[in-house]
Protein backbone atom coordinates (compact mmCIF):
# COMPACT_ATOMS: atom_id res chain seq x y z
CA UNK A 1 0.00 0.00 0.00
CA UNK A 2 1.47 3.61 -1.15
CA UNK A 3 1.90 5.94 1.95
CA UNK A 4 0.56 9.39 1.93
CA UNK A 5 3.03 11.76 0.57
CA UNK A 6 1.76 14.31 -1.22
CA UNK A 7 -0.78 16.65 -0.10
CA UNK A 8 -3.10 19.28 -2.74
CA UNK A 9 -4.16 23.11 -1.37
CA UNK A 10 -6.55 24.72 -3.57
CA UNK A 11 -5.89 28.25 -3.18
CA UNK A 12 -7.22 29.76 -6.68
CA UNK A 13 -10.77 30.99 -4.65
CA UNK A 14 -12.01 34.28 -5.46
CA UNK A 15 -12.40 35.15 -1.46
CA UNK A 16 -15.08 37.53 -2.53
CA UNK A 17 -16.48 37.62 1.44
CA UNK A 18 -13.06 39.12 2.32
CA UNK A 19 -13.09 41.83 -0.05
CA UNK A 20 -11.21 44.34 0.31
CA UNK A 21 -8.17 42.04 2.02
CA UNK A 22 -8.58 40.09 -0.52
CA UNK A 23 -8.47 42.19 -3.34
CA UNK A 24 -4.81 41.82 -3.92
CA UNK A 25 -3.79 38.69 -2.45
CA UNK A 26 -5.13 35.19 -1.86
CA UNK A 27 -7.81 34.50 1.35
CA UNK A 28 -5.39 31.53 2.57
CA UNK A 29 -2.57 34.11 3.47
CA UNK A 30 -5.23 35.85 6.13
CA UNK A 31 -3.17 35.27 9.07
CA UNK A 32 -4.39 33.65 12.52
CA UNK A 33 -2.63 35.97 14.84
CA UNK A 34 0.98 35.89 13.62
CA UNK A 35 0.76 33.28 10.75
CA UNK A 36 -1.17 32.76 7.54
CA UNK A 37 -3.59 30.03 7.20
CA UNK A 38 -1.78 28.54 4.50
CA UNK A 39 1.12 27.71 7.17
CA UNK A 40 -1.13 25.99 9.22
CA UNK A 41 -2.00 23.52 6.88
CA UNK A 42 0.91 23.51 5.55
CA UNK A 43 2.43 22.22 8.86
CA UNK A 44 -0.34 20.69 9.52
CA UNK A 45 0.64 17.96 6.34
CA UNK A 46 4.32 17.71 6.69
CA UNK A 47 3.69 16.79 10.66
CA UNK A 48 1.29 13.87 8.91
CA UNK A 49 4.28 12.54 7.11
CA UNK A 50 3.75 14.79 3.76
CA UNK A 51 7.13 15.79 1.84
CA UNK A 52 5.20 17.24 -1.42
CA UNK A 53 3.24 20.20 -1.08
CA UNK A 54 0.97 21.07 -4.31
CA UNK A 55 -0.88 24.54 -4.62
CA UNK A 56 -3.25 24.94 -7.31
CA UNK A 57 -3.59 28.50 -7.80
CA UNK A 58 -4.70 31.20 -9.62
CA UNK A 59 -4.45 34.85 -9.89
CA UNK A 60 -2.84 37.04 -6.95
CA UNK A 61 -0.66 33.61 -6.62
CA UNK A 62 3.17 35.11 -6.08
CA UNK A 63 2.21 35.72 -2.15
CA UNK A 64 1.83 32.13 -1.44
CA UNK A 65 5.15 30.92 -3.63
CA UNK A 66 7.42 33.89 -1.75
CA UNK A 67 5.95 32.99 1.85
CA UNK A 68 7.45 29.13 1.06
CA UNK A 69 10.43 30.55 -0.83
CA UNK A 70 13.45 32.01 0.86
CA UNK A 71 13.63 35.87 1.04
CA UNK A 72 17.04 36.64 0.33
CA UNK A 73 16.75 40.35 1.40
CA UNK A 74 14.93 39.85 4.52
CA UNK A 75 17.04 36.94 5.97
CA UNK A 76 19.91 39.75 5.10
CA UNK A 77 18.19 42.19 6.62
CA UNK A 78 17.58 40.08 9.91
CA UNK A 79 21.17 38.91 10.35
CA UNK A 80 22.68 42.07 9.70
CA UNK A 81 20.94 43.29 12.65
CA UNK A 82 21.28 39.99 15.28
CA UNK A 83 18.00 39.45 14.99
CA UNK A 84 18.80 35.86 15.20
CA UNK A 85 14.62 34.57 16.49
CA UNK A 86 13.22 36.54 13.75
CA UNK A 87 15.48 34.85 11.11
CA UNK A 88 14.73 31.72 12.13
CA UNK A 89 11.22 31.88 12.29
CA UNK A 90 11.56 33.33 8.19
CA UNK A 91 13.41 30.86 7.60
CA UNK A 92 11.83 27.86 9.31
CA UNK A 93 8.34 28.28 7.26
CA UNK A 94 8.76 24.64 5.74
CA UNK A 95 11.59 22.27 6.77
CA UNK A 96 14.42 22.27 3.83
CA UNK A 97 12.60 18.46 3.11
CA UNK A 98 9.94 18.99 1.37
CA UNK A 99 9.16 20.38 -1.91
CA UNK A 100 6.47 22.68 -3.06
CA UNK A 101 4.86 22.44 -6.59
CA UNK A 102 2.81 25.21 -8.20
CA UNK A 103 0.28 24.55 -10.55
CA UNK A 104 -1.92 27.49 -12.47
CA UNK A 105 -6.16 26.54 -12.30
CA UNK A 106 -6.81 29.20 -15.01
CA UNK A 107 -10.62 28.98 -14.91
CA UNK A 108 -12.11 29.21 -11.77
CA UNK A 109 -14.13 25.88 -12.75
CA UNK A 110 -14.68 24.83 -8.98
CA UNK A 111 -13.09 22.17 -6.56
CA UNK A 112 -13.14 19.50 -8.25
CA UNK A 113 -11.99 21.15 -11.41
CA UNK A 114 -8.61 22.40 -9.01
CA UNK A 115 -7.63 18.62 -7.19
CA UNK A 116 -8.23 17.88 -11.45
CA UNK A 117 -5.18 20.29 -11.93
CA UNK A 118 -2.87 18.14 -9.52
CA UNK A 119 -3.10 15.12 -11.13
CA UNK A 120 0.25 15.32 -13.47
CA UNK A 121 2.02 16.02 -9.81
CA UNK A 122 0.12 13.35 -8.06
CA UNK A 123 0.86 10.75 -10.43
CA UNK A 124 -0.58 7.29 -9.50
CA UNK A 125 -1.07 7.50 -5.73
CA UNK A 126 -3.30 8.48 -2.77
CA UNK A 127 -2.55 11.89 -1.79
CA UNK A 128 -4.34 14.60 0.49
CA UNK A 129 -6.39 17.54 -0.05
CA UNK A 130 -6.45 20.49 2.40
CA UNK A 131 -8.75 23.18 2.15
CA UNK A 132 -6.82 26.13 4.34
CA UNK A 133 -9.68 28.31 5.14
CA UNK A 134 -10.82 25.53 7.52
CA UNK A 135 -8.36 25.48 10.40
CA UNK A 136 -8.45 22.82 12.46
CA UNK A 137 -6.43 22.59 16.15
CA UNK A 138 -6.03 19.56 18.25
CA UNK A 139 -3.86 19.66 21.27
CA UNK A 140 -3.41 15.40 20.20
CA UNK A 141 -2.53 13.75 16.97
CA UNK A 142 -3.03 16.91 14.70
CA UNK A 143 -6.14 16.38 11.64
CA UNK A 144 -4.57 14.59 8.69
CA UNK A 145 -2.48 12.61 11.07
CA UNK A 146 -5.81 11.23 12.26
CA UNK A 147 -6.71 10.67 9.18
CA UNK A 148 -3.73 9.58 7.45
CA UNK A 149 -4.22 6.89 10.27
CA UNK A 150 -7.36 5.50 8.85
CA UNK A 151 -6.31 5.71 5.83
CA UNK A 152 -3.53 3.11 7.17
CA UNK A 153 -6.35 1.01 8.86
CA UNK A 154 -8.77 1.07 6.17
CA UNK A 155 -6.92 1.55 3.06
CA UNK A 156 -9.17 3.77 1.32
CA UNK A 157 -10.15 7.19 1.04
CA UNK A 158 -11.37 8.97 3.76
CA UNK A 159 -13.74 12.29 4.19
CA UNK A 160 -12.97 14.53 6.79
CA UNK A 161 -16.28 15.20 8.69
CA UNK A 162 -17.68 16.97 11.68
CA UNK A 163 -21.87 17.62 13.24
CA UNK A 164 -23.77 20.47 12.15
CA UNK A 165 -27.30 22.27 12.66
CA UNK A 166 -29.01 21.15 9.57
CA UNK A 167 -29.95 24.59 8.81
CA UNK A 168 -26.31 25.11 7.86
CA UNK A 169 -26.30 21.77 5.30
CA UNK A 170 -26.52 24.22 2.40
CA UNK A 171 -23.18 25.15 2.85
CA UNK A 172 -21.20 21.88 3.13
CA UNK A 173 -21.14 18.96 1.30
CA UNK A 174 -23.34 16.34 3.37
CA UNK A 175 -22.73 12.77 4.01
CA UNK A 176 -23.97 9.48 5.14
CA UNK A 177 -23.31 6.21 6.14
CA UNK A 178 -23.29 3.54 8.56
CA UNK A 179 -20.96 3.92 11.05
CA UNK A 180 -18.62 1.01 11.53
CA UNK A 181 -16.16 2.02 14.29
CA UNK A 182 -15.28 4.64 16.54
CA UNK A 183 -15.65 8.20 14.51
CA UNK A 184 -15.39 6.14 11.26
CA UNK A 185 -18.12 5.40 8.78
CA UNK A 186 -18.60 3.64 5.74
CA UNK A 187 -19.90 6.25 3.11
CA UNK A 188 -23.10 6.00 0.89
CA UNK A 189 -24.09 9.28 -0.01
CA UNK A 190 -22.56 12.48 -0.55
CA UNK A 191 -24.33 15.42 -1.62
CA UNK A 192 -23.11 19.38 -2.27
CA UNK A 193 -25.07 21.83 -0.53
CA UNK A 194 -28.32 20.44 -0.29
CA UNK A 195 -31.31 21.99 0.76
CA UNK A 196 -31.81 21.12 5.21
CA UNK A 197 -34.67 19.19 3.99
CA UNK A 198 -32.61 17.10 1.25
CA UNK A 199 -29.96 16.41 3.53
CA UNK A 200 -29.15 13.21 4.34
CA UNK A 201 -27.68 13.42 7.84
CA UNK A 202 -26.19 16.10 9.73
CA UNK A 203 -22.62 15.08 9.47
CA UNK A 204 -20.92 17.78 7.13
CA UNK A 205 -17.29 17.45 4.49
CA UNK A 206 -14.91 19.72 6.28
CA UNK A 207 -11.62 20.76 4.30
CA UNK A 208 -9.74 17.37 4.63
CA UNK A 209 -9.47 14.58 2.48
CA UNK A 210 -7.53 11.63 1.72
CA UNK A 211 -8.25 9.95 -1.77
CA UNK A 212 -7.07 7.08 -4.36
CA UNK A 213 -6.38 8.46 -7.51
CA UNK A 214 -9.06 6.92 -9.15
CA UNK A 215 -10.47 10.15 -8.33
CA UNK A 216 -8.81 11.78 -11.57
CA UNK A 217 -10.92 9.98 -13.81
CA UNK A 218 -14.22 10.13 -11.82
CA UNK A 219 -13.43 14.23 -12.08
CA UNK A 220 -12.68 13.83 -15.70
CA UNK A 221 -16.67 12.87 -16.42
CA UNK A 222 -17.84 15.42 -13.62
CA UNK A 223 -20.59 17.60 -15.08
CA UNK A 224 -20.95 21.07 -13.72
CA UNK A 225 -23.33 20.66 -10.32
CA UNK A 226 -24.53 22.80 -7.23
CA UNK A 227 -23.29 26.57 -7.81
CA UNK A 228 -22.42 25.80 -11.91
CA UNK A 229 -18.93 24.25 -10.77
CA UNK A 230 -17.05 20.99 -10.83
CA UNK A 231 -17.60 19.66 -7.35
CA UNK A 232 -14.91 17.60 -5.45
CA UNK A 233 -18.18 15.94 -3.83
CA UNK A 234 -19.80 14.84 -7.04
CA UNK A 235 -16.38 13.22 -8.14
CA UNK A 236 -15.88 11.46 -4.39
CA UNK A 237 -20.10 10.20 -4.79
CA UNK A 238 -18.94 9.09 -8.43
CA UNK A 239 -15.71 6.90 -6.77
CA UNK A 240 -17.83 5.29 -3.57
CA UNK A 241 -19.61 3.29 -6.63
CA UNK A 242 -16.40 1.63 -7.22
CA UNK A 243 -14.00 1.94 -3.92
CA UNK A 244 -14.62 1.93 -0.31
CA UNK A 245 -14.70 5.33 0.75
CA UNK A 246 -14.98 6.45 4.37
CA UNK A 247 -15.87 9.69 6.38
CA UNK A 248 -14.09 9.84 9.73
CA UNK A 249 -15.35 12.78 12.26
CA UNK A 250 -11.74 14.29 13.41
CA UNK A 251 -10.93 15.01 16.55
CA UNK A 252 -10.07 18.87 17.18
CA UNK A 253 -11.94 21.84 17.00
CA UNK A 254 -12.61 23.45 13.34
CA UNK A 255 -12.33 27.04 12.56
CA UNK A 256 -14.40 27.96 9.77
CA UNK A 257 -11.95 31.05 8.52
CA UNK A 258 -13.66 31.19 4.99
CA UNK A 259 -16.41 32.75 7.20
CA UNK A 260 -15.97 36.48 9.09
CA UNK A 261 -17.06 35.05 12.57
CA UNK A 262 -15.12 32.08 12.78
CA UNK A 263 -11.80 34.16 11.37
CA UNK A 264 -12.47 35.99 14.01
CA UNK A 265 -13.02 33.41 16.24
CA UNK A 266 -9.78 31.43 15.88
CA UNK A 267 -7.79 34.86 16.48
CA UNK A 268 -9.23 35.33 19.88
CA UNK A 269 -8.95 31.44 21.00
CA UNK A 270 -5.48 31.49 19.15
CA UNK A 271 -4.27 34.76 20.92
CA UNK A 272 -5.56 33.43 23.97
CA UNK A 273 -3.05 30.11 23.64
CA UNK A 274 -0.28 32.27 22.07
CA UNK A 275 3.04 31.76 24.50
CA UNK A 276 3.92 35.24 23.92
CA UNK A 277 0.57 36.96 24.03
CA UNK A 278 -2.06 35.37 26.32
CA UNK A 279 -1.55 36.66 29.19
CA UNK A 280 -1.41 40.35 27.89
CA UNK A 281 -4.51 39.56 25.64
CA UNK A 282 -6.37 37.64 28.23
CA UNK A 283 -5.98 41.00 30.82
CA UNK A 284 -7.03 43.34 27.87
CA UNK A 285 -10.38 40.97 27.04
CA UNK A 286 -11.55 41.04 30.58
CA UNK A 287 -10.78 44.87 31.07
CA UNK A 288 -13.61 45.08 27.88
CA UNK A 289 -16.86 45.79 28.82
CA UNK A 290 -17.87 42.72 26.12
CA UNK A 291 -21.54 43.66 24.83
CA UNK A 292 -24.87 42.62 26.35
C1 LIG B 1 -16.12 23.12 0.03
C2 LIG B 1 -16.72 21.78 -0.41
C3 LIG B 1 -17.78 21.33 0.57
C4 LIG B 1 -17.20 21.27 1.97
C5 LIG B 1 -16.57 22.64 2.35
C6 LIG B 1 -15.85 22.55 3.67
O1 LIG B 1 -17.11 24.11 -0.08
O2 LIG B 1 -17.26 21.92 -1.72
O3 LIG B 1 -18.26 20.06 0.21
O4 LIG B 1 -18.21 20.93 2.89
O5 LIG B 1 -15.63 23.06 1.35
O6 LIG B 1 -15.34 23.79 4.05
P1 LIG B 1 -16.79 25.70 -0.04
O7 LIG B 1 -16.68 26.07 1.40
O8 LIG B 1 -15.52 25.89 -0.79
O9 LIG B 1 -17.96 26.36 -0.71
Amino acid sequence: MKSIRKAVFPVAGMGTRFLPATKANPKEMLPIVDKPLIQYAAEEAVAAGIDTLIFINGRNKRSIEDHFDKAYELEAELEARNKSKLLKLAQEVIPSHVNCIYIRQSEALGLGHAVLCAEPAVGNEPFAVILADDLIINNGRNCMEQMVKVYNDYHGSVIGTQTVAREESDKYGMVAGPVISDGISLLEQIVEKPAAADAPSDQAVVGRYILTPGIFDKLKTTGRGAGGEIQLTDGIAALLQDEKVYAYSFEGKRYDCGSKLGYLQANVELGLAHPELKDDFCRYLKSLTLCD
